[in-house]
């Protein structure tokens, strides 16, 4: 863990990934042991006193943490939180966290987490120099980050008037689900995929991230964001950096840092003409909604990687909302053999080429899917699989929530899962065309994969899912 107590700096603090993730992930990390002292300063725009913003937290742990919430847990936990309205002014903000640091001893850090859309962040990085709280601090600057090329030069501009670049952590929670690691694992420990894992054995690779959840009570900083910038210059693209990028020197930031930034400077400018952007029916008659709203609330897309290992080969990637089933797959396809010798109608093929796949939920999976003999008479093949996962093995326990780990990461100065200010340039250089001139977006039914125009996308191949 740690070295230093912190007080954690939370903005945002009743928005909806502050109830869902940050402050269940909060008083996890705070039982675990980890950090040496914590001290909480939630700030929102909503009214709130100290009492009520606690009542609402234990809420929140109860409805969405892992944790079983007891009157003895809450209350020690609760009387280290308090709260500051974030239009108080700097003043205010201060004196709490002086108060908070003061029940910590000696040299308390501070990690400021701006649980914020793009358009406020600036201000609450104005309010903290204000405030005389960026010293002795560390900045956690959530997605997406910025929203456009030009927007996010400025930020990174600003922000380095107020932050040294050490100090800031630009976190994609993606990055810190247990399954993505083991993506780096998988690709570098092992001596049996690292000589195939290219343009000449592999066809093409999808990462496909649809869900079931609707907009919910988001639908204000859904309108202004849409899927792509939610999900895929964020998430997606950081998980083909791990999958598609070459060996870093060492396990260290910044060399894995280089070879993700050398990754999104091999990509294609985003062509939309490889795009499809769809919207469920139903979501402009969403409470908050515009009318002729052309916000997607799905995307599926070709990108390309244009360097040695991966000229030629298609990444596709899909993500929505209110579709059929929720999952987080990479699924890797693998080129047909040269020469088929079974007969006709013998089913080779026929359930798609041979796949190696792995599924980002929290209980993390692989497997590799592979044509074999169906027992009997004559020669039948059928789709059959090797399989890891992770309930089924006595790590189960061990799994640390992404947002755990990786604020329990920025606190102790380890960069690794973090995504870098020119990496996330080169994502919204490589955006502008399909920013620049969206397709139109064509409607879905909720509970579908989304716009049957998908299928073109992908031809002559298919979308892996549903398996
Ligand atoms: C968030 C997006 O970053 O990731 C949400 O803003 C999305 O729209 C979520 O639902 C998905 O995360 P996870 O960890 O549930 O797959």
């Amino acid at each position: 863990g740690p070295d230093h107590p912190y007080v954690v700096v939370l903005f945002g603090a009743t928005g909806d990934l502050a109830q869902r993730k940050l402050l269940p992930g909060l008083l996890k990390l705070d039982c675990s042991g980890l950090i040496p002292g914590l001290q909480v300063v939630a700030c929102s725009l909503d009214k709130h006193d100290d009492d009520s913003f606690r009542s609402f937290a234990r809420k929140a742990c109860e409805e969405y943490g892992s944790l079983e919430v007891t009157d003895e847990v809450w209350d020690d936990f609760a009387s280290r939180i308090r709260y500051v309205s974030q239009d108080s002014g700097s003043h205010y903000l201060a004196l709490a966290v002086s108060a908070a640091e003061s029940e910590l001893g000696s040299e308390p850090r501070r990690l400021h987490y701006l649980s914020v859309p793009p358009k406020a962040a600036l201000a609450v990085v104005a309010t903290l120099d204000e405030a005389g709280l960026v010293p002795r601090s560390r900045i956690i600057m959530e997605k997406p980050f910025g929203t456009d090329l030009r927007s996010a030069i400025a930020l990174n501009a600003t922000l380095h008037q107020t932050f040294d670049e050490q100090q800031i952590f630009r976190i994609d929670h993606f990055l810190g689900k247990e399954p993505a690691q083991n993506i780096l694992a998988f690709r570098f420990a092992n001596g049996l995929f690292e000589p195939i894992w290219n343009r000449n054995f592999i066809d093409h690779v999808q990462i496909d991230v649809p869900e079931t959840l609707g907009i919910g009570t988001r639908i204000g900083f859904y309108e202004a964001t849409g899927a792509y910038r939610d999900m895929v210059v964020t998430h997606l693209f950081q998980i083909l950096a791990f999958m598609a990028m070459e060996p870093p020197t060492a396990l260290e930031p910044d060399s894995i840092s280089d070879e993700k930034y050398k990754v999104f400077r091999s990509m294609t400018p985003i062509d939309p003409a490889n795009v499809v952007r769809g919207q469920y029916s139903g979501y402009r008659e969403e409470d908050g909604a515009a009318a002729d709203s052309e916000t997607e609330t799905f995307i599926a897309l070709k990108a390309e990687i244009d360097n040695w290992r991966w000229a030629g080969v298609p990444f596709f990637l899909r993500t929505g909302k209110q579709l059929a089933e929720g999952q987080r797959i990479i699924s890797i396809a693998f080129q047909e053999p040269p020469k088929s010798m079974f007969p006709a109608g013998s089913g080779v093929g026929a359930q798609g080429p041979d796949h190696l796949t792995f599924d980002l939920a929290d209980a993390s999976k692989m497997s590799l899917s592979f044509y074999g003999k169906r027992p009997g008479p004559g020669m039948k093949l059928d789709k059959l699989s090797l399989q890891f996962a992770m309930q089924d093995t006595t790590y189960a326990g061990d799994v640390l929530e992404a947002y755990e780990r990786l604020i329990l990461d920025a606190m102790r100065g380890d960069r690794t899962l973090f995504t870098s200010a020119e990496g996330i340039e080169r994502l919204w250089e490589i955006s502008e065309p399909l920013l620049d001139n969206p397709p139109p977006v064509r409607s879905y039914p909720p509970g579908s994969w989304g716009p049957n125009a998908i299928h073109q996308l992908v031809a002559p191949n298919a979308w892996r899912l549903p398996f």
